[in-house]
């Protein structure tokens, strides 16, 4: 899988793509991930990239061109274009399960008071991280190109990729370590047990309880 992420600030991704599971999966060839300046792709003087806005008001906005001619110049026919935006779909894990199947991601990065807005017209998907706003998409490309990686075969050991929160729905079962007690609080005796059939059922009875309690709105979407 290649992605290809459009920032201004290219250095704000350093720590991200040379550390733990993302930085494995580079050195394995398990993804190509290229961090491109948008300012390349201006034609203007001193490779601007944005104006003010039209009609007046706060802030700085992205142009069309720099944005459209990176992505006609990096578009495959097996690309999906993604622009980070608080207006777009909320993100969820069955989102990053759809994207892990694309030869191709490309992930543009606002920043300041956003894009023009004719940029959606060059676009296949908005994505939302929530319902707050962060100052660029920087931290939004990081949060789906990690949600994505992590899936593809050999990044991570499958069976911590198939228990976690949000796969059928459900919450992951509550996980403990070493030591057995601490200040009085105990590991449960059936993970002590050595019994894998009782420690299976256990957990899947934990998720569904937890699941309950926190998130009953997984439950209700089943078809999600
Ligand atoms: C300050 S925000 C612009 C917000 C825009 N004025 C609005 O209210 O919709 C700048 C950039 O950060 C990114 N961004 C901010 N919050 C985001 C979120 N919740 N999800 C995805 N991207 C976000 C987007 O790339 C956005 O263009």
């Amino acid at each position: 899988m290649k992605i290809d992420i459009l920032t201004l600030f290219p250095n704000m991704f350093q720590g991200f793509l040379t550390e733990s599971i993302i930085k494995r999966a580079i050195e394995k060839k398990l993804v190509e991930i290229n961090i491109i300046d948008f300012r390349e792709y201006s034609l203007l003087k001193h490779k601007r990239v944005d104006d003010t806005p039209y009609g007046g008001g706060a802030g700085m906005v992205l142009m069309c061109e720099p944005v459209v001619r990176a992505i006609d110049d990096l578009r495959r026919d097996d690309s999906l274009v993604i622009l980070t935006c608080p207006q777009g779909k909320t993100y969820q894990e069955s989102v990053a399960r759809k994207l892990k199947d694309y030869h191709h991601l490309i992930i543009i990065c606002g920043h300041y008071e956003g894009y023009d807005e004719r940029i959606r017209n060059f676009v296949d998907l908005e994505i939302s991280i929530g319902d707050y706003i962060l100052t660029g998409g920087e931290i939004p490309a990081m949060a789906i190109t990690d949600s994505v990686v992590r899936l593809i075969d050999g990044a991570i050991n499958k069976e911590s990729s198939t228990d976690d929160s949000y796969t059928n729905n459900l919450l992951d079962y509550p996980t403990y370590t070493k030591p057995a007690e601490f200040r009085g609080l105990k590991v449960p005796d059936v993970l002590l047990s050595g019994n894998h059939k009782k420690i299976k059922e256990y957990r899947l009875n934990e998720q569904i309880k937890k699941t309950k309690e926190k998130r009953p709105d997984l439950l209700e979407d089943k078809n999600d």
